[in-house]
Order: structure tokens, then C-alpha cells, then sequence
């Protein structure tokens, strides 16, 4: 699905470019869950905006279903760290839904019907007709999901969508997010500071460090699905595998 070779990318001021990342290679199959883990600041929002199109490569080439990325693509959808300020205040929780469905061509009640069941997925239906300000943080990150899952992207990508939660609900949201993953076999690239959480969620886990940010390392997470928040984190397998990513991220790394 996802194809990428050498990405690297700085940010000018004045004279000199400062870079972030550099030679960056991997490929995602379809409807893998991917887990991108990093220390804060070592470049895990850039590396997603220029997957999702929304900020280009000084370096490199990335593919989407053998398609260059060069822009906003068709079939990828972007959830945002402060998922907040993304929402549409003066929409209500169905019309920022709705907004999400645009361009394609279902007739309008076809439209809410479909809008209806991603609320209902995320468990919002009864508050379709709230405002995003009259919702809790953990809804509210709820509505953000429901949109991308709403756009009819095949693949997800999310910025530390859980991050400025409390722990129930992120444990809850985390638990959401697999199940819809399974159930509709989506592409997810999930970027998270959280080790933990890369190793409770993903089939696969990419880890980025150094001086220069790059790839240091690329782990399968073998550990049995479903997951369970209590069974999955309390395994001998999970300590091992958090272990290998914390040696990886390297001494002091975790952000
Ligand atoms: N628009 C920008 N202009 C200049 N520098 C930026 C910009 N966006 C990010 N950076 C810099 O790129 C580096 C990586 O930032 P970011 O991708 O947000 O890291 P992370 O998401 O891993 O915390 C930081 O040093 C940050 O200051
Ligand atoms: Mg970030």
C-alpha cells in the first residue's frame, strides 16, 4: 500500500536547513497495523504530513497504491494530535460527519444513514445533534475517528490521537480502534511516544531515533489478537517486546 524510499526532510530558516529526517525506507502491506514510536521532537508529525500529502519530501519518493504522493490523497485520512481544533465547532457532531462524506455520490438520506452507523461505531449516535464543544475530550477524539472512518479512507493515519486523554479513556479508545481495524481490515499507521501503547496495539512496531532521526528499528509484535487491556499487558511477551523497543529507542530516548 504505503511505498517509501529514502524520504528525508528539513526545515530552511534564513541560510541553513535544519534536518529533521533523513533516508527513511519502508513499505506497509495492506491492512497492516503499524505502529511508529519516537522520542518527542525527533520528527514523527513531519514524517506522517508528508505521507498524508500535506507537506512535501526535501528527499525521496513515497507511493500510495503504486500512485506518487504529492498531495491529499483519495483513501487516506489523517486524525490529528489536537483533534479540537480539526473539528468544525459550528458543525454538529453528524454535519462534521457529513462534511467528511462530501464528493461522493450517495443521495443525502443514503448520506446520514451511512454518517448514522460511524456515530453509532464510535458509540455518538445519541449525541449526533451536540456541538464538538459540548463533548468531552475522549468523544471528541471519538468524532475525529468516526470522520476518517467516515471519508472511506482505507488507510488511517493518526498522530498521538490518544495522547492528551486520561488513562480510562484511552484505554477504552485504544480497545475501539482494534476492534473497528478488525473489523474493516484498514491500513493504520499509528504514531505514538508511548511504548506501551505501540506494543498493545500494533502487528508491527518502526522505531525512530537518532542524531538525525532514521529508522533504528523495525520489530514484528507477534503477540496473539484480540488483544485485552488486562491479559495482553500483563504477558511475559509484552515486557519482552517493550523492553527491545526501549533498547532500541536507546538510553534517556523516551520522550
Ligand atoms: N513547520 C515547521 N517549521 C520549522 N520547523 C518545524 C516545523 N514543524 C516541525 N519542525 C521541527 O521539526 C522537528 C520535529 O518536529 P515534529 O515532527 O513535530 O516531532 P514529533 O512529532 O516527533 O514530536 C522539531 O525540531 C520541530 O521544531
Ligand atoms: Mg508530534
Amino acid at each position: 500500500m504505503f511505498s517509501i524510499r529514502a524520504l528525508g526532510k528539513g526545515f530552511a530558516r534564513g541560510d541553513t536547513t535544519t534536518p529533521v529526517f533523513e533516508d527513511i525506507s519502508f513499505d506497509v502491506p495492506d491492512g497492516q497495523f503499524v505502529a511508529l514510536c519516537g522520542p518527542s521532537g525527533c520528527g514523527k508529525t513531519t514524517l506522517l504530513r508528508c505521507l498524508a500529502g500535506l507537506s512535501a519530501p526535501c528527499a525521496g519518493e513515497m507511493t500510495f497504491n503504486g500512485r506518487n504522493v504529492n498531495g491529499p490523497t483519495r483513501g487516506v485520512s489523517m486524525v490529528f494530535q489536537d483533534y479540537g481544533n480539526s473539528l468544525f465547532p459550528w458543525k454538529t457532531v453528524l454535519g462534521n460527519v457529513l462534511f467528511a462524506m462530501h464528493g461522493t455520490d450517495a443521495t443525502k438520506r443514503h448520506k446520514e444513514k451511512l454518517a448514522m452507523d460511524h456515530l453509532d461505531a464510535v458509540g455518538l449516535a445519541p449525541h449526533s445533534r451536540y456541538h464538538p464543544w459540548e463533548l468531552s475530550g475522549g468523544m471528541q477524539q471519538r468524532l475525529a475517528i468516526a470522520r476518517a472512518l467516515a471519508s472511506g479512507a482505507e488507510c488511517l493515519l493518526m498522530d498521538e490521537p490518544f495522547a492528551s486523554l486520561d488513562a480510562q479513556t484511552r484505554a477504552v479508545l485504544e480497545d475501539l480502534l482494534l476492534d473497528i481495524w478488525a473489523d474493516g481490515r484498514r491500513t493504520v499507521l499509528f504514531v505514538t511516544h508511548d511504548v506501551d501503547e505501540a506494543v498493545y496495539l500494533a502487528d508491527r512496531i518502526l522505531i525512530l531515533g537518532g542524531e538525525i532521526t532514521t529508522l533504528v528499528g523495525d520489530m514484528t509484535n507477534d503477540m496473539a489478537r484480540p488483544r485485552s487491556q488486562l491479559a495482553t499487558r500483563g504477558a511475559p511477551r509484552f515486557s519482552e517486546l517493550r523492553e527491545a523497543v526501549h533498547r532500541r529507542l536507546g538510553p534517556g530516548a523516551e520522550a
